[in-house]
C-alpha cells in the first residue's frame, strides 16, 4: 500500500495536470499517429537497451518549458523516468531504474523520446508506456520489453559414461548478429586450455586438453542461429564437473553447465515378484473351503440337537445344549476368520 501511494500518487497528479493544459489545446492528430513506438524491443541481461519512442514535434507544437516525457511501467503505472520543465525529475523514480535511465534533451527538441536503460535486469522486462505531452499534442505508445540472457545453459547435464552427451548453450543471436569474427569457447571450470574452441568459422583445437582430443564438436549452421551447444562423445569419469560456454561478438557473455555422471540405464528392467494375485486367490480358496465345513457342523449341531430334543432323557437341557451349540458354532467361526485373516 505504502509503495503503491508512493509511486502512484504524483504520476496520476503530474499526469493529471499535463493533461488539463493539454485539453486546452485543438487537437487534429490522433494519439497514435503523434507518438511512435514499436510494439516490442528484445533486451539483453547485462546489456544497455534502447527503448525508442518518436514523438511528431511538428504537429506538437514544437517542445516548449511545459512539454514533458514521462516513462512509466504499463502494468502498475509506476515511474521509469520524468522529464518535465526542460529536466530530469526523478525523486519518484521507481528504485530498480536509479541511475539507469536517461532521455536525451538535444534529441527530445527532434521530437525524439527514446528511453537509454543500461544493464538490462530480468526485473525489467515488461510493458512501457512512453507518454509525450507537448504544447498543442499529447500521445503515448506501448512498447513490450523483453529481457533474456545473452547466453543461456541450463544448470546442469546427465550423462553417462561411455556414451554422447550435449552440453546446451544458446545465445540472443539477434542480439549480436553473428558473424566470421564471433567465436565459442568451451572451458572446464579452473582449466585455462580450451575443451573447444571456435572462431572465423571453424575450429581451433591447437590449445585444446589432450582428453578431449577427437571427442568434441560444435554446429556452424546451428551456432548462426544461436546454438553453441557442444556434444561431448564417449563420456569418461573424468569429464564430471562444471563447464563454461562463452561467446564473443559485438557483445559476449558466458554460462555454466555441470556435468553430472548418471549410471547406465539398465538395458531390460528387473520384472518385480508377482506375489499379490496368488495370496488372493489363495485367500479365496480358503474360503471355498472354510465356509462349507463350518455350515457342515452347524447343520450337524442342529441335527444332533433335535434328535437330543426326541430323547430328552439321553442328553443335558435344552437350555444348556443350545448354548453349547452357540457357543461351538462361534468358536468355529473366529477359527475361520483368523486362518482366513493370517492368509491374507
Ligand atoms: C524479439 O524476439 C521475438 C522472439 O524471440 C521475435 O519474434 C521478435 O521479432 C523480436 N523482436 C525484435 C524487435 O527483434
Ligand atoms: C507531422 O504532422 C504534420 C501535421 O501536423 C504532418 O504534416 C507531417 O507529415 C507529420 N510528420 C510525420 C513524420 O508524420
Ligand atoms: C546513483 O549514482 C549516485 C552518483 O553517482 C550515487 O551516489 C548513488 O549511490 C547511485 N545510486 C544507486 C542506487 O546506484
Ligand atoms: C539428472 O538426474 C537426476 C536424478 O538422477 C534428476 O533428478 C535430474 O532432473 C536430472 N537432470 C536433468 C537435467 O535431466
Ligand atoms: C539440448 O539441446 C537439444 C538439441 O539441441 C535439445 O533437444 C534439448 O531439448 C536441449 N536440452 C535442454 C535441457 O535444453
Amino acid at each position: 500500500m505504502e509503495f503503491r501511494r508512493r509511486w502512484g500518487f504524483p504520476v496520476t497528479l503530474v499526469t493529471g495536470v499535463l493533461s488539463i493544459l493539454v485539453l486546452g489545446c485543438v487537437c487534429s492528430v490522433s494519439a497514435s499517429e503523434f507518438v511512435k513506438v514499436p510494439s516490442s524491443v528484445n533486451c539483453t541481461v547485462g546489456q544497455d537497451c534502447i527503448l525508442h519512442c518518436a514523438f511528431n514535434v511538428t504537429a506538437g507544437g514544437g517542445w516548449g518549458e511545459r512539454s514533458a516525457v514521462i516513462w512509466t511501467r504499463a502494468e502498475t503505472k509506476y515511474e521509469v523516468h520524468v522529464y518535465i520543465n526542460n529536466r530530469d525529475q526523478l525523486e519518484d523514480q521507481l528504485p530498480q531504474y536509479v541511475n539507469r535511465t536517461s532521455l536525451s534533451d538535444s534529441e527530445l527538441q527532434r521530437g525524439d523520446a527514446s528511453l537509454l536503460l543500461r544493464r538490462v535486469t530480468e526485473m525489467d522486462a515488461g510493458k512501457y508506456h512512453c507518454n509525450v505531452y507537448a504544447p498543442k499534442q499529447s500521445g503515448w505508445g506501448l512498447i513490450d520489453v523483453s529481457a533474456s540472457e545473452f547466453v543461456k545453459v541450463p544448470s546442469s547435464v546427465n550423462c553417462t559414461v561411455g556414451q554422447d552427451c550435449i552440453l546446451n548453450c544458446t545465445f540472443n543471436y539477434r542480439a549480436i548478429g553473428w558473424n566470421e569474427r564471433s567465436a565459442v569457447t568451451w572451458y572446464q571450470m579452473g582449466v585455462n586450455n580450451p575443451v573447444h574452441n571456435y572462431h572465423d568459422n571453424e575450429d581451433h583445437l591447437h590449445y585444446q586438453l589432450p582428453r578431449y582430443a577427437g571427442r568434441t564438436s560444435l554446429s556452424d549452421s546451428e551456432m548462426q542461429r544461436g546454438d553453441a551447444s557442444l556434444l561431448l562423445r564417449r563420456v569418461t569419469e573424468k569429464d564430471a564437473g562444471k563447464y563454461q560456454c562463452e561467446v564473443y561478438a559485438k557483445q559476449s557473455g558466458w554460462g555454466l553447465i555441470e556435468l553430472v555422471l548418471v549410471p547406465a540405464e539398465p538395458t531390460t528392467p528387473p520384472v518385480p515378484a508377482e506375489p499379490t494375485a496368488p495370496a488372493v486367490l489363495e485367500g479365496q480358496h480358503h474360503w471355498f473351503i472354510v465356509v462349507p465345513v463350518v455350515l457342515c457342523v452347524i447343520s450337524g449341531l442342529c441335527v444332533g440337537l433335535a434328535l437330543c430334543k426326541k430323547h430328552a432323557d439321553c442328553c443335558w437341557k435344552p437350555s444348556n445344549a443350545l448354548t453349547a451349540s452357540y457357543s461351538v458354532t462361534q468358536t468355529r467361526s473366529v477359527r475361520a476368520q483368523d486362518s482366513a485373516s493370517i492368509i491374507l
